[in-house]
């Protein structure tokens, strides 16, 4: 299946207009000090405009909410809260996973959020925030294909998004022999991934847990279980190297961590089920 090998949807968000409110005099950004990666706003815009560059394909961190076109989730929910606090409008491109770091170093973006990990490859051509959101690997495949590690999967064929952390742990298991005569097949978009195991073309795929029971949920063909990896894992904020966004964005993490405001979103995209947040842990 030929599909678009890269597609760009960039909207803006409007925590502008509540920020700008409360400015005195509508000046706001023309005393900022020189703000890395603010954009050629045009003369009438009042606040400093942060590229967020994603891959739009990974439910509940980020996908295209279909009635809407807009991209949504809790990495974009993140990332308007830090901009509204920091004083900035996030505006959101979407481009495949494997070119997001490429984007920070070519200044296409100021900082990525992709549920991407951060290793210690990546970290020679980006730096990171803390983590905010840990995760698992799970193995996807038909229902009742019962796989259970990587072991389980000699002779097989295993799909993993390109470029991802999956792909290394795969590509690892190979180099390591943990598992006889396994062909891992790269492709770019989860949905992609989620297709090839329906259609066959793959047996299964390495995917994130929660990411995994999205899919398995609206794909009731498909089973998900959780695997063992020593690989890194969990999400963090990527920056172009040296970028001075990453103080301000870890204190606006941990003041979300404080005041319950990551434990509200973490409800709000990963447990459905909870209809009203419950208090913060303290
Ligand atoms: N956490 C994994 C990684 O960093 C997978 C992230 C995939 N994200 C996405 N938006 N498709 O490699």
């Amino acid at each position: 299946m030929k599909r678009r090998s890269f597609f760009a949807i960039a909207f803006s968000t409007t925590v502008a207009t509540s920020l700008l409110a409360s400015c005195s005099g509508g000046q706001a950004g023309s005393d900022t000090a020189s703000t890395p990666g603010a954009t050629e706003a045009s003369p009438a815009a009042e606040l400093k405009t942060l590229i967020m560059a994603t891959s739009a394909d990974y439910p509940p961190y980020e996908s295209v909410d279909t009635a809407t076109s807009q991209i949504v989730g809790f990495d974009v929910d993140i990332a308007n809260y830090i901009g509204e606090k920091l004083g900035y409008k996030v505006e959101i491109k979407s481009q495949n996973f494997d070119g997001l770091i490429s984007a920070l170093q070519a200044k296409r973006a100021d900082f990525v959020m992709a549920g991407m990990t951060p290793t210690e490859e990546r970290q020679k051509n980006a730096d990171f925030s803390l983590i905010y959101y840990d995760a698992k690997n799970t193995l996807v495949a038909k229902q009742g294909s019962n796989y259970t590690k990587l072991e389980d999967l000699a002779g097989k064929k295993l799909g993993v998004q390109l470029g991802s952390i999956q792909e290394g742990e795969a590509n690892k298991a190979v180099k390591d022999n943990k598992v006889a005569d396994l062909q891992i097949v790269p492709l770019t978009q989860i949905q992609e991934l989620i297709q090839s195991i329906k259609t066959g073309r793959i047996d299964a795929a390495i995917i994130e847990d929660t990411v995994a029971k999205g899919y398995t949920d609206t794909n009731t063909d498909l089973e998900f279980n959780v695997i063992p990896s020593d690989g890194p894992s969990g999400s963090a904020i990527a920056f172009p190297k040296g970028s001075p966004l990453v103080t301000d964005f870890n204190r606006v993490l941990e003041e979300m961590k404080a005041n319950g405001e990551m434990e509200k979103l973490v409800k709000k995209w990963f447990d459905a089920q909870a209809a009203t947040p419950a208090p913060s842990p303290s």
